[in-house]
């Protein structure tokens, strides 16, 4: 792009100030720079005047979970179909770690963090080694796809091979990156991270599988014949991964997507709830719950939205095909963005100051027609770290893990 392109489409957004300081720049950074701008979407930024208001909602009834006791009186059905799906080699993995991890304050991936009290024990591990559990009882080593974003993906490379990738076999895991987006301040004008560079931030987690088809891997899901993906969240680290009665129920269920469910903790607990929205699978945002819907009940006499999703869904294959060819809401999410300010001072912020915008997973799911809700025992398999203390934080997570026997 030439910089008189640049700043046509920086002035069609208000945002000439990116160009300030080109005449400073090295030949190099120049080139850095305007060829970001030219590959950085910009129509984005005009939901930042109006955040809350750009995706309306619409009828939501209840979904019902597959519950504890129907999964135990067909245990045997199922965990012998996920076996012999995952023996066929037809499910694979995708650990989502793109994120940016800024609630627990730490600047490497997430993934590294020590929750250990007397040994290492590194998220990324506590997660290798669940799914090693998978491997060890199938026999088969299953495909691990690992999303990284470009600000945490050399780290998180290294860390694997410093790690010997923790027993998993390297050969079957792939790191890909996600795309990003810009981020601004609250009017909507882009943030600089350096003269000669926007600040950015990942997409959000719902690009992991654009990010997989760009990167050439629907590829590699032909070629070993992988009919079914089990994305999950880096920070969870009880996560049960292709655990084969979820990989079998689905299977069975003939549906779109499986998705793991908890039963909530109380009414009011801050967790996405699984659900129809005009008919078709969706999960509710807790501040989207109405009074009514949080009193409701189903025919048991229980709460009729009381399962919590924890971002550990298993897609079918051809159906995900469908999806990438639709785009998705965009979600505009107040973070602490890092950024240079006009003296050239980098700025971390400690608390939000601006705005990024993501696509989510749950989206996905509401472009799908069926999806399998299927619930699991939360002390068992939700573990999430979030934040450094209290709710959903290494202090919690903790208490799980030994609560679970997992040593630390
Ligand atoms: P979170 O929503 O907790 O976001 O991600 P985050 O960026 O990790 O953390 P905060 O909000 O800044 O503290 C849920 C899961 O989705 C992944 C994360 O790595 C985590 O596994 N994720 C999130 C991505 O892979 N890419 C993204 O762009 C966002």
């Amino acid at each position: 792009m030439t910089l008189e392109e640049a700043r046509k489409k920086l002035s069609a957004a208000g945002q000439e100030h990116v160009l300030d300081h080109y005449d400073e720049l090295t030949e190099n950074e120049k080139e850095m720079l305007l060829s970001q701008i030219e590959d950085t979407d910009l129509s984005v930024l005009q939901y930042a005047k109006n955040p809350n208001d750009i995706n309306p909602r619409g009828v939501f009834e209840p979904l019902a979970a597959m519950e504890l006791d129907e999964i135990d009186s067909r245990k045997k059905e199922f965990h012998d179909a996920g076996v012999q799906a995952i023996k066929d080699g037809k499910t694979a993995a995708v650990l989502l770690a793109g994120g940016m991890g800024t609630r627990l304050g730490s600047d490497n991936p997430k993934g590294m963090f020590n929750i250990g009290l007397t040994k290492d024990v590194f998220i990324f591990q506590r997660i290798i080694e669940n799914l090693l559990d998978v491997v060890k009882e199938t026999g088969t080593w299953i495909r691990l796809f690992v999303m990284t974003s470009e600000k945490n993906n050399d780290a998180t490379v290294a860390f694997f091979k410093e790690k010997n990738f923790f027993g998993y076999k390297e050969d079957k895991v792939v790191f890909f990156r996600q795309d990003m987006a810009p981020a601004c301040d609250r009017s909507g004008k882009l943030y600089m991270e350096e003269r000669y560079r926007i600040s950015t931030s990942p997409n959000g987690n719902a690009g992991w599988y654009s990010s997989m088809i760009k990167a050439g891997l629907d590829r590699i899901l032909k070629d070993e014949g992988i009919e079914w993906i089990n994305i999950f969240a880096v920070d969870n680290v009880l996560q049960r991964i292709c655990d084969p009665c979820f990989v079998g129920a689905t299977v069975l269920s003939k549906v779109s997507v499986g998705a793991k469910v908890v039963r909530k903790a109380d009414p009011d607990e801050k967790v996405g709830v699984i659900c129809l929205e005009d008919g078709r699978p969706s999960i509710v945002e807790y501040y989207d719950l109405s009074d009514e819907m949080k009193e409701a009940k189903n025919k048991k006499g229980d709460p009729a939205y009381n399962f919590g999703v924890i971002l550990n869904y298993l897609f079918h294959v051809p159906e995900l095909d469908e999806v990438v060819k639709g785009s998705l809401p965009l979600h505009v999410v107040e973070k602490k963005i890092p950024y240079m300010d006009e003296a050239g001072n980098h700025i971390k912020p400690d608390k939000p100051n601006g705005y990024k915008f993501e696509q989510l997973v749950l989206d996905m799911i509401h472009e799908l027609s069926t999806c399998l809700p299927y619930e699991v025992i939360r002390e068992k398999e939700f573990a999430p770290i979030k934040n450094p203390t209290g709710v959903d934080s290494v202090e919690s997570a903790r208490e799980l893990c030994k609560l679970n026997g997992i040593e630390l």
